[in-house]
């Protein structure tokens, strides 16, 4: 195995925003709109629909990770924004107490970009990176929750092999989390590059597969580690309690576990009746509160070309509808 670069070689990189027009498109701002943006990193997106909603337009950001709001100060402090933009360091399963205590709502759109900025990517220090070594780290706000250097040295193996086949889809999770074991009776874990090493001796190199060995495990640990599943289903929910009837939910996936939650809320929302198919009148009061817009979206080939980080992107959109539907009261 290549020897991972050093301390000499990293980098802060720059992070480019991934289906910008089309997200911008999706959320449609306005003069005058409310729009949350639940996941700040470089502030792409943002500085998008600021644009698109000047003069009046207002945004309210968030991010877990403080190292992105800090870098956001340049951006709130810009003339053409700073009476527009609030930053606020806050996970987005906590985005409806953060807009109520800003009297931010309702909102006109909501968007969240899931996943890591190329900052965070790019920084072998936040431990995301299995080619880069660096402290075993991945929290996206690395002040609060357990890392997963922790994780790692601590859970039984069956817990590790059950959260590298859950968030990770591993299919030799098992013996993986075997290896990991093995390694930690003597020396615990505790680099980016040391684990990288163990799962690649685990599993052997990349003969058959065009993914680094370690791809899935890394992606199953900082799942585990920021619950981004759980924090992905509260914001959705609360999102929609949050839009203005004819506000845009706005969803950037980037592998299947996410997509497939955010495919099935708006499945759920947009439902119009729950009653047993045999049942020939509907009895049910379910209301559906979104519309989809069109379906999923993908960067086209220029994008991926461009910038490949964007090649797992998949875009899901909907709309608020008012609290009605066809044939029903309130
Ligand atoms: C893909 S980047 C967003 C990039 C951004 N749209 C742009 O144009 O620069 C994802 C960001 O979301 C943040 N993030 C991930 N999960 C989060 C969560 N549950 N709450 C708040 N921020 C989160 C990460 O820290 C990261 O900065």
């Amino acid at each position: 195995m290549a020897a991972p670069p050093t301390a000499a070689s990293r980098h802060v990189g720059e992070h480019r925003p991934v289906l910008f027009n089309e997200t911008l498109a999706a959320l449609d701002p306005r003069p005058g709109g409310r729009y949350l943006d639940g996941t700040f990193g470089g502030g792409g997106h943002t500085r998008g629909i600021l644009d698109a909603s000047a003069p009046d337009g207002l945004v309210l950001a968030l991010d877990a990770d403080p190292d992105a709001i800090r870098r956001g100060r340049n951006l709130a402090r810009q003339r053409d924004y700073a009476s527009r933009l609030i930053l606020v360091h806050a996970n987005f399963s906590s985005l409806a107490s953060v807009a109520r205590t800003y009297g931010f709502t309702p909102l006109n759109g909501v968007l969240l970009d899931l996943g890591l900025s190329s900052f965070q990517l790019a920084d072998a220090e936040r431990g995301f990176a299995f080619r880069l070594d660096g402290p075993l780290d991945m929290r996206f706000d690395p002040t609060a929750g357990l890392s997963a250097r922790e994780l790692v040295n601590t859970l039984t193996e069956a817990e590790l092999s059950n959260l590298l086949f859950q968030f990770g889809e591993e299919r030799r999770s098992r013996q993986i989390a075997a290896a990991i074991v093995r390694e930690r009776a003597h020396t615990p874990v505790t680099s980016t590059g040391q684990l990288a090493a163990v799962i690649e001796r685990a599993i052997g190199g990349r003969k058959r597969s065009s993914i680094h060995p370690a791809t899935r495990s890394f992606q199953a640990l900082r799942i585990a580690v920021n619950g981004e599943l759980r924090a992905l289903e509260t914001a959705l929910a609360d999102a929609v309690s949050m839009l203005a009837p004819g506000g845009r939910l706005a969803v950037i996936s980037f592998h299947s576990l996410e997509d497939r939650i955010v495919k099935r809320f708006i499945a759920e929302q947009t439902t119009t009746c729950t009653c047993p198919p045999e049942q020939p009148v509907c009895t049910c009061d379910t209301l559906p509160r979104l519309r989809k817009i069109g379906s999923a979206i993908r960067p086209s080939a220029n994008e991926i070309a461009s910038n490949p980080r964007s090649r797992s992107a998949t875009l899901r959109i909907a709309e608020r509808l008012v609290d009605t539907a066809p044939g029903k009261t309130i």
